[in-house]
């Protein structure tokens, strides 16, 4: 049955391999059956980049640029710019009255970003909401399919309770509870062993490198520090070049001939990185050729369509929000 699946990013800088595998890819497949919407999620960007909106700004056309090159179709994908749907906001104030400031401080994907963020003690109160921003996202469209990464189970879980809560007070089953769609992959570590590949932590490899960055990145990846000479045995658990070589080749018979290899002994680090390399390689070469097809104009047009379109669907879902509220003073 045809659903409804809306995602996004948040535009801080170009996107990488962990996007990829972790909610890009899922994407393409299911554009082919579903409705999809994929929003750019440039307020929510704001949210921890407050003092330097132009770092969200200049990346607007960039991750649409990369979206594009990755093989979302914007005639089965309705791409767009959160801030282009100001009905995101008339939700989120309905919303923030439906979720404890005790519900948000515990959440554990906003624990973990404090963590990594300058005002760790002293969050503003935006950034402590971003997940209620993004149940509006979510419930705007209707959206049953949510394809993210494990990171943000929380914030699908929160955007459950909300319509739970929203459906139970204003009497009326308005809005619709989501699923969370993971990619099988999981998470991608960085080039650095770091749990998570991220822009912020710079051990991310971007669609967008070249040929050469890409190949330097592989080189410097972590091994297994004990395998210092190629007959030495080798571990693959915790080793970043066999856990890119999990998510990307696709051919597990000679995976599992690689890691068998590596533990007995014999294999060295130079080879299994140049198979990872020629892999990424054969991988980016079709995303980097198209990546250069489209001219910005065209991108910028592109995104204020979707955006309408988005509008006209967030603005469907306001108008029975605030009927169920009793909103609805101009309709005699
Ligand atoms: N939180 C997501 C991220 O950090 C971006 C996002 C905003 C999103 N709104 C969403 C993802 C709604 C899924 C659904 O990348």
């Amino acid at each position: 049955m045809k659903q409804i699946v809306l995602t996004g990013d948040r535009p801080t800088g170009r996107l990488h391999l962990g996007h990829y595998v972790g909610s890009i890819k899922p994407r393409i497949t299911l554009q082919a059956h579903h409705d999809c919407f994929v929003m750019i999620a440039d307020t929510q960007a704001l949210s921890d980049n407050f003092d330097d909106p132009k770092k969200i700004t200049e990346s607007v056309v960039g991750v649409c640029r990369d979206y594009l090159a990755v093989g979302i179709d914007p005639t089965k994908s309705t791409v767009f710019i959160q801030s282009m749907v100001p009905e995101l906001f008339e939700l989120t104030s309905y919303f923030l009255n439906l979720v404890s400031v005790a519900r948000l401080e515990r959440n554990p994907t906003v624990k973990s970003e404090l963590q990594q963020k300058r005002f760790a003690d002293s969050v503003t109160a935006g950034f402590l909401c971003y997940p209620v921003s993004q149940a509006a996202d979510i419930t705007a469209f209707k959206a049953t399919l949510v394809p993210v990464g494990d990171d943000q189970l929380p914030l699908v879980e929160v955007t459950n309770e909300i319509v739970r809560r929203f459906n139970r007070i204003y009497g009326k089953a308005v809005l619709v509870e989501a699923e969370a769609i993971l990619s099988n992959v999981g998470r991608l570590v960085g080039t650095n062993g770091k749990a998570k590949a991220s822009k912020s932590l710079g051990n991310a490899i971007f669609l967008s490198d070249s040929n050469e960055v890409v190949r330097q990145k592989i080189n410097s990846m972590y091994t297994d520090p004990n395998h210092i000479k190629a007959s030495d045995p080798g571990r693959v658990e915790g080793n970043v070049v066999f856990a890119y070589l999990d998510a990307f080749l696709d051919d597990k018979g000679e995976l599992d001939d690689l890691k068998s290899r590596y533990q007995k002994g014999g294999l060295g680090d130079t080879v299994i990185k140049s198979i990872l390399n020629s892999t990424i390689q054969t991988l980016l070469a079709p995303i980097r050729e198209r990546m250069g097809l489209v001219k910005d104009s065209d991108i910028k047009d592109m995104l204020c369509e979707g955006s309408e379109r988005a509008r006209a669907a967030a603005a469907h879902t306001v108008s029975e929000v605030r009927d169920a509220i009793g909103f609805g003073y101009n309709k005699q």
